[in-house]
């Protein structure tokens, strides 16, 4: 109908066209021939007058006319000839005229008719052109012989004319109304099949480019709701307080109770075989737990991970789900379950033992086996089989955590083409140099391409990574926007720094006095009343800058003995990865520089200047050594964010507490009231140590105040909540190209 409609609106000027062509040509084109045809037939009277001027003017110069009657009977024979007639010059006599000769053709009325632009006249045999022409003898013209020619068979000609005219028009009308229609259905298949591209859920990933006249209009829509886009970020900024209520709302109202799927490859809840028999349950140490879980907790879903606690097959239902927190359930979680050959080559291999190391730029050598990709690939493809399983819809909202899975995008993508895919990059991006030594480094684009948002920490990441694809794929990357569009698939990058959950008022109520915790603390590791205290609290990774932390230390020793045997460093190191070598031979490392710290400045009797602990903490008993602390030290040699330093400030509710944080940290961005220090620097780090034992708690207060804001108001449910409002008006977006798509279709 539509497809009729365009085509008649194409047709119709052209029909009417032809037309006023078609009324106005003809005549004009019938007054030219005519005109052509009597010019000829004069040329042609003038020839016939010369060839007889000769034999009239004898004729004339005999008193018998018979001699003029036979030239003008045998002239006459020429079929075109109608008649002919011979008239005086000076009384207009007519002295001699054939026999068809129009009695009423007085010498004078021949004359004028021959005068007239058009010399035709009707006579009783058909109409005939008139020519009068001189006679001409040696002593000049003698006489006028008046012709008079068939101009029956011209007025034919003139018609047959019309006829190939109109015949011409009429083709012509319709060889170009033929191309029209032919153009026009092109078109509107091309238009058609875009609209149905979006309808597949290809419309936000496919810049759709509308034929002809549609274009403009189409682009002025896509800006149009660019703009609304950026006004309605600004619009949901700063101003909303976040939390999970807040989140619950968003998802509720903006996105309509979509369902959230998560994918990680560290599970929340890890159910392990206890030694006596029983089984715990566990919760590991790593920041993106602790920022997705409460937010999951939220807005319920289901969070895909892989099952890797000895006693996770035995809690688990028949589809490998259990509904978590353990004894308070809120959300699904999916374990997936891995081969040992599979965990070693996906996760400590290519993630670990390469993309890690590549990330984090920290001068540990990645390696790279094609072993180890073969499993992330496959391991990938078994959790995107995962999420097509587990989603109830054809457009879920998944939210990928990391790097252990940059394939997933694309290949959720193509498994499910209008799911919102958020990919979140929680550990730094490098340079593209950098990245460039990774040899599948097309590979992990390609697949992170396949995201509708891909997430940093910083703007810094975010920079990284547009060069890195710059550099190394045919992308079109628009600054402006933030967007790559690969493949037809536009990605938005964004950073959204994350964060922790600000503790309740109920749970900051739990949580035992200051002093109590400093003396459970003290009596924990035998500290001496009054002895300051220093604490790491850190998975035992290279990347944490631990071996720089002890350097400071016993430099601040080395510099202020008067606090040998008066101060202790207590460093927290949860064990992480501890089969790849590289953990091995730090924590080896570390222990050995523990040692000689202690022999160099033990004291005898009292606490020893580093305790080392390299034990898993669950939260309580974290939360009891930051709030015992004197200064907090986070000097990672390089972090996507690091979340331990968020948790000391949510602890030091008595706004005490001295954070000393690297600049290397993605965190150093927003808790500017830190003491910033760069970690290699160990004079540096040493005097920012002892600055912060000397502090003065006004200082402190001060400070710890202000982080502790920043801290409230940057929560994990605004880094949640301002990547659901993006995803929010992502879809937002694709329905309604999706509507103008459709009613201009229908
Ligand atoms: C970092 C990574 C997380 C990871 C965590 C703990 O924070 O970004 O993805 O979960 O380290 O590491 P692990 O290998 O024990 O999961």
């Amino acid at each position: 109908m539509n497809t009729l409609r365009l085509q008649l609106r194409f047709l119709l000027p052209l029909l009417v066209t032809l037309a006023v062509a078609a009324y106005l040509a003809v005549p004009l084109m019938d007054r030219l021939t005519q005109r052509w045809f009597a010019r000829d037939l004069n040329l042609r009277g003038e020839l016939v007058a010369n060839t007889l001027s000769d034999s009239i003017a004898d004729a004339l110069k005999t008193p018998s006319r018979g001699r003029l009657a036979g030239l003008f009977r045998r002239a006459a024979k020429d079929e075109r000839l109608v008649a002919i007639g011979l008239c005086s010059r000076d009384d207009n006599e007519l002295l001699q005229h054939t026999e068809n000769y129009p009695p009423d053709l007085a010498c004078q009325d021949a004359r004028a008719a021959a005068a007239m632009p058009s010399p035709v006249l009707q006579i009783e045999g058909g109409p005939v052109h008139v020519g009068v022409h001189q006679v001409m003898s040696e002593s000049g013209p003698i006489a006028d012989l008046v012709l008079l020619q068939d101009f029956s068979y011209i007025g034919k000609r003139s018609q047959d004319t019309r006829k190939y005219l109109i015949v011409l028009i009429t083709a012509l009308g319709a060889v170009i109304a033929l191309i029209t229609v032919v153009v026009a259905q092109l078109s509107w298949r091309g238009w058609v099949s875009g609209a149905r591209a979006l309808l597949r859920g290809e419309g936000l990933i496919r810049p759709i480019t509308p034929p002809g006249e549609l274009a403009p209009l189409a682009a002025d829509l896509r800006m149009r709701l660019r703009d609304l886009e950026d006004e309605y970020r600004r619009s949901m900024g700063l101003e909303v307080p976040w939390n999970a209520e807040a989140l619950r709302l968003l998802l509720r109202t903006k996105l309509r109770g979509d369902e959230v799927i998560v994918v990680s490859n560290r599970e929340p809840y890890i159910h392990d075989r206890a030694a006596d028999g029983g089984v715990v349950v566990r919760h590991p140490a790593s920041g993106l737990v602790t920022a997705v879980e409460p937010v999951m907790r939220a807005c319920s879903g289901t969070w895909i991970a892989h099952g890797s606690g000895t006693a996770d097959r035995q809690s688990v239902d028949s589809h490998d789900r259990l509904r978590v927190p353990p004894g308070d359930p809120m959300y699904t979680l999916r374990r997936v379950w891995l081969t040992p050959e599979e965990e070693q080559g996906y996760y400590y291999g290519f993630a670990n033992e390469g993309l890690w190391p590549l990330c984090h730029v920290a001068h540990v050598r990645p390696v790279f086996r094609e072993s180890d990709w073969d499993f992330y690939r496959k391991v990938s493809q078994r959790f995107a089989d995962a999420v097509v399983a587990e989603a109830r819809s054809e457009d879920p909202i998944v939210l990928v955590q990391d790097y252990h899975f940059a394939l997933l995008p694309a290949m959720i993508r193509a498994r499910l083409p209008k799911a919102t895919i958020l990919t979140f990059w929680h550990i730094p991006w490098p340079n593209p140099e950098s990245f460039g030594i990774c040899p599948w480094r097309r590979e992990i684009l390609e697949g992170l391409l396949g995201s509708t948002i891909l997430g940093f920490h910083t703007q810094y990441h975010c920079k990284n990574f547009l060069e890195t694809v710059d550099r190394y794929l045919e992308a079109r990357i628009e600054h402006e926007h933030s967007t790559i569009t690969f493949r037809r698939t536009e990605t938005y990058v964004e950073s959204y720094p994350i964060s922790i959950e600000w503790p309740s008022p109920e749970q900051q109520a739990s949580w035992r006095p200051v002093e109590e915790c400093r003396a459970r603390t003290a009596k924990r590791f035998g500290l001496a009343p009054g002895q300051r205290l220093a604490i790491g609290v850190d998975r035992f990774d290279y990347t944490k800058g631990i071996l720089e932390r002890l350097h400071a230390v016993e430099r601040m020793l080395e510099k202020h003995p008067e606090l040998i045997g008066a101060f202790t460093f207590v460093q927290i190191a949860a064990p992480t990865r501890s089969s790849l070598e590289e953990y091995r031979f730090f924590q080896e490392r570390i222990e050995r520089l523990c040692a000689r710290i202690n022999e160099r400045f033990g004291s005898g009797g009292g606490a020893p200047p580093v305790i080392l602990v390299a034990e898993h903490h669950e939260h309580d008993a974290l939360m009891e050594i930051y709030r015992a602390a004197d200064a907090c030290l986070v000097t990672s040699l390089h972090d996507g964010m690091n979340l331990v330093s968020k948790e000391f400030i949510a602890a030091r509710s008595d706004e005490q507490g001295v954070l000393i944080l690297s600049r290397f940290a993605g965190a150093a961005r927003e808790l500017t009231e830190a003491l910033i220090v760069n970690p290699y620097h160990v004079e540096e780090c040493a005097d920012t140590l002892y600055q912060a034992l000397h502090m003065p708690p006004a200082e402190q207060r001060e400070r710890m105040a202000n982080l502790r804001q920043t801290v409230r108001e940057f929560n994990v449910y605004r880094w949640a909540g301002r990547m659901l409002v993006d995803a929010g008006r992502l879809r937002q977006r694709q329905r309604i190209e999706e509507r103008v798509l459709r009613h201009s279709a229908g």
